[in-house]
């Protein structure tokens, strides 16, 4: 019903509006085989704000790649759920934490998930919960694989703490969860590939 590039404001806008139960997408599918075919994964992970979580997945994914990973073809990305802080770029705690540890985040700018994204990236994955049934209430039946970015570490926290209204701790906490995030995604990646 809704044209690709919709925002999911809309989309959820519309659903509470007629407070009609959307399916869950399906979730932990195997990738595709359009998606075995292509060496080039792309990775799209989702906040609330994208000024916090998701920003900093991306530019600590994208780092560790570069540095650990340097085979793997990688495009990483991030959006929020909300049009909040469209445009924004990420908050100024989560540059300065990111800084501190060697990650520049000050080029990011916050943009919302679309429906497009769901047929674009290989893996959409989500920081928590919340974000997580979000994604599912749209239901965008694309070739993504949508899941929690915190999945691939079993035995860690399975959701990234919202910082937003915390201090510096959170923060860093943020970044543990995403380098640990990083490495186990990057490996299972790599994994994947070599078993194609
Ligand atoms: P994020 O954090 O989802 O990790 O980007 C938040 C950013 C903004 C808000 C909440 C959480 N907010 O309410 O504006």
């Amino acid at each position: 019903m809704c044209a690709s590039g919709d925002s999911l404001a809309n989309l959820c806008g519309q659903s509470r509006e007629r407070g009609a139960p959307w399916a869950p997408a399906p979730r932990g599918r195997a990738l595709s085989g359009a998606t075995r075919q292509h060496a080039r994964m792309k990775v799209l992970f989702v906040c609330l704000g994208n000024i916090c979580r998701s920003p900093t997945a991306e530019g600590v994914v994208r780092a560790i790649a570069a540095r650990e990973f340097p085979g793997l073809m990688l495009d990483v990305d991030s959006a929020g759920t909300a049009d909040y802080h469209v445009g924004e770029p990420p908050d100024r705690r989560a540059i300065a934490a990111a800084r501190r540890r060697g990650y520049d985040l000050s080029g990011l700018r916050a943009r919302q998930v679309t429906v497009a994204d769901f047929s674009s990236f290989d893996y959409v994955l989500a920081m928590d919960r919340a974000n997580l049934g979000e994604l599912e209430r749209v239901n965008a039946r694309g070739r993504a694989h949508v899941g929690l970015f915190m999945s691939f570490t079993p035995g860690l926290e399975d959701e990234v703490p919202d910082p937003y209204y915390g201090g510096d701790a959170d923060f860093d906490r943020v970044l543990d969860l995403c380098e640990a995030g990083a490495r186990a995604l990057l490996g299972s990646l790599v994994g994947r590939l070599g078993r194609k």
